[in-house]
């Protein structure tokens, strides 16, 4: 059993509905899970830890305003995160040249912050994908030897 932290991205409420559904699929598979709707970098636990990013891109590659505050926290420690296994799910548009930027961007900033990708991020399209929630459960599924 691991211990997961949702840290979520979101405006308009998407981003939220697939968190939601990866609660269930890791809680079903054993994991314990916190979700962060309003995610505070001092609060959120790390220490053998799996985060799992789940957030979506607005203005024009830009983070949602509620995870702002996290990834400038983020971007300002000096703190090792090497204990921390990552996961992210980046949702956007492919109508955007900045496709999933924002999922991207945390992505690295987490990588080089030392932690450690159980594997490569999932993209979400809205303007494509017909039920975004039921890829983010299938992809955890196929993933769920390493989680
Ligand atoms: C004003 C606005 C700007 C957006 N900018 C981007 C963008 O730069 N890149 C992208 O991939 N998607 C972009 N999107 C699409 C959103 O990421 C997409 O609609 C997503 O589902 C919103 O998720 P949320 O409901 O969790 O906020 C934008 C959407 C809006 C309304």
């Amino acid at each position: 059993m691991s211990s997961f932290q949702i840290i979520i991205g979101s405006m308009l409420g998407g981003s939220e509905y697939v968190a939601e559904a990866c609660e269930e699929t890791l809680t079903s598979l054993g994991h314990h899970v916190e979700l962060h709707f309003q995610p505070d970098f001092a609060q959120i636990p790390n220490e053998n830890q799996t985060w799992l990013i789940c957030t979506s891109t607005h203005g024009a590659g830009d983070y949602p305003d509620n995870i702002q505050e996290f990834v400038s926290d983020l971007k300002n420690t000096d703190q090792d995160l090497s204990s921390v296994k990552l996961l992210t799910i980046a949702i956007g548009d492919s109508n955007y040249d900045t496709f999933c930027y924002a999922g991207i961007n945390i992505n690295k900033l987490l990588l080089s912050k030392g932690c450690v990708e159980l594997s490569p991020l999932l993209t979400l399209d809205m303007s494509q994908d017909i039920d975004p929630e039921e890829l983010a459960q299938a992809w955890l599924s196929q993933n769920q030897d390493h989680l």
